[in-house]
C-alpha cells in the first residue's frame, strides 16, 4: 500500500468512524468528504439545517474551502447542542487545521474548545459568538447591532414617529436567548424604539416591559422556532387585541419569527394592504423575500451570507499559511474571557422595492425563483 494511499484510507476510515457516530439524524448531518490528506481538514459545525440560511452558509464555505484545496467535514446538528458537542469531538479526532463554529448554545462549548486548543486547532466562530472560553481565535460576522438598528430606523421611519404621528400599537420579539447574537439584535433595534415606547408613541398591549438589561428575555423565542412564535402572536392576539384593537407593528429579529408572525396574524383576519402591521425581519429567506413582494413582510435585513463565507475562507486560509488574518473589530465582542478579534461585515436592509436591485441583481436570487 503506498503511504499516500494509507493515509488517504485512514481519512476514509475516520470519516466513516466519525459518521457513524454522530449521525444521529441523517437528515441534519452530512459526512466528511474524503480524498485529501488529513493535515488539510478544516472541520465546519453549523447549528441546524431547518433554517435556509445555515443551509446557504454551509454549502457556500465548503465549495469555496474544496476550491482552494482543503478536506472539509461539514456537520449539522439540529439545534441540539450535545449533537454538537460530539460532532465537534469527532472533528477534532480527525486533526484539522481550523475548526470553524457556528453554535447552538454560545456558553457551551467551552470543554471541546479545550479539546481544541491542546491539539493546537485554531477556531473560529462563524456568525454567532461562543463566550466564556479562551480558546476562540477569531469572529467573523455581520454587524448585529445594526442589524437591529437597521429594523428599528425601519419603523419609526415607515410610521412617521419623528413627525410625531402615533400612538401604535407594537408587539416586540427577540431570538433565541442561548445566541448571543439576539441580545445585540434587540438592543440595537430598542435603543432607536425605546423612547417612543417612553413618550407614548408606541404602545405595548401585551403589556411586555422592556426596561431592565436582561428584559428582552422576556419576549425570547427559544431555538428561533416560526411555531413558537406564531404560537405567542395567537396568545397576545387572543388576550389583548379584543373589541377592535389592532396590531400595528411587529419588531421580529428575524424571518423565521417573521414567517410565524405573519401566519398568526393572517390566522386572526389581517390581510395584506392598509390595516396590515409593519413587521421586521432578517435573513432575505425565500419565503419571507416572497412574503415581502406580497405584502405580507414590511422589509428584511440581508446579510450577503456569501460574503461572511469568503470573509471565513481568507481567514482559513490566513491561519494555515501562517499569515495576517483579517480583523476590523477589536473591541466590541467580549466573551466574558476576552475580546474576541472580529470581522464584521455590513448587513442592508431590503424593500419590496429593491428586492430586485439587491436580491436578484446580485445574483443571490434569480429572478424566477422569487416568481418575478
Ligand atoms: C443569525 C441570524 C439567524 C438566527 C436564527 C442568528 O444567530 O445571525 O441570521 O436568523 O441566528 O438562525
Amino acid at each position: 500500500m503506498s503511504k499516500n494511499f494509507r493515509v488517504l484510507a485512514s481519512v476514509a476510515m475516520a470519516a466513516t468512524l466519525a459518521a457513524t457516530t454522530a449521525c444521529s439524524n441523517t437528515r441534519d448531518t452530512e459526512e466528511a468528504s474524503s480524498g485529501g490528506s488529513s493535515s488539510n481538514l478544516i472541520g465546519i459545525a453549523m447549528p441546524t439545517r431547518s433554517l435556509e440560511r445555515w443551509n446557504n452558509d454551509g454549502a457556500h464555505l465548503d465549495d469555496l474551502l474544496k476550491k482552494a484545496g482543503y478536506t472539509t467535514s461539514l456537520q449539522y446538528a439540529d439545534n441540539k447542542v450535545e449533537q454538537q458537542i460530539t460532532q465537534i469531538e469527532n472533528m477534532i479526532n480527525q486533526n484539522p487545521k481550523v475548526l470553524v463554529v457556528a453554535s447552538i448554545d454560545g456558553t457551551a462549548l467551552g470543554p471541546v474548545l479545550e479539546k481544541a486548543a491542546n491539539a493546537k486547532i485554531k477556531v473560529i466562530a462563524y456568525d454567532r459568538l461562543i463566550n466564556a472560553t479562551p480558546n476562540v481565535d477569531y469572529y467573523a460576522t455581520f454587524d448585529n447591532y445594526l442589524v437591529g438598528k437597521l429594523q428599528g430606523e425601519f419603523i419609526v421611519d415607515k410610521l412617521g414617529l419623528k413627525d410625531g404621528k402615533g400612538p401604535f400599537n407594537l408587539e416586540p420579539f427577540a431570538g433565541s436567548s442561548d445566541d448571543n447574537n439576539a441580545k445585540f439584535f434587540f438592543n440595537g433595534a430598542w435603543d432607536v424604539l425605546k423612547p417612543y415606547v417612553e413618550s407614548g408613541k408606541l404602545v405595548i398591549p401585551s403589556g411586555k416591559k422592556i426596561a431592565g438589561e436582561e428584559d428582552w428575555k422576556t419576549v425570547s423565542i427559544t431555538g428561533w422556532k416560526s411555531e413558537t412564535a406564531q404560537a405567542e402572536m395567537d396568545n397576545r392576539i387572543n388576550s389583548f387585541y379584543t373589541g377592535g384593537k389592532k396590531v400595528n407593528v411587529v419588531l421580529s429579529p428575524n424571518d423565521s419569527l417573521a414567517l410565524g408572525i405573519a401566519q398568526s396574524l393572517e390566522s386572526k383576519g389581517y390581510k395584506p394592504g392598509a390595516d396590515y402591521p409593519l413587521i421586521t425581519g432578517q435573513d432575505a429567506d425565500l419565503a419571507n423575500t416572497k412574503n415581502v413582494l406580497a405584502d405580507k413582510q414590511a422589509m428584511t435585513v440581508w446579510k450577503d451570507t456569501r460574503t461572511l463565507g469568503d470573509q471565513v475562507a481568507k481567514m482559513v486560509d490566513a491561519i494555515v499559511k501562517g499569515g495576517t488574518v483579517e480583523t476590523n473589530d477589536t473591541k466590541t465582542y467580549n466573551n466574558g474571557v476576552k475580546v474576541v478579534p472580529a470581522y464584521l461585515l455590513p448587513p442592508v436592509v431590503v424593500t419590496k422595492e429593491d428586492v430586485k436591485s439587491k436580491l436578484v441583481d446580485s445574483g443571490f436570487y434569480t429572478a424566477d425563483k422569487l416568481g418575478l
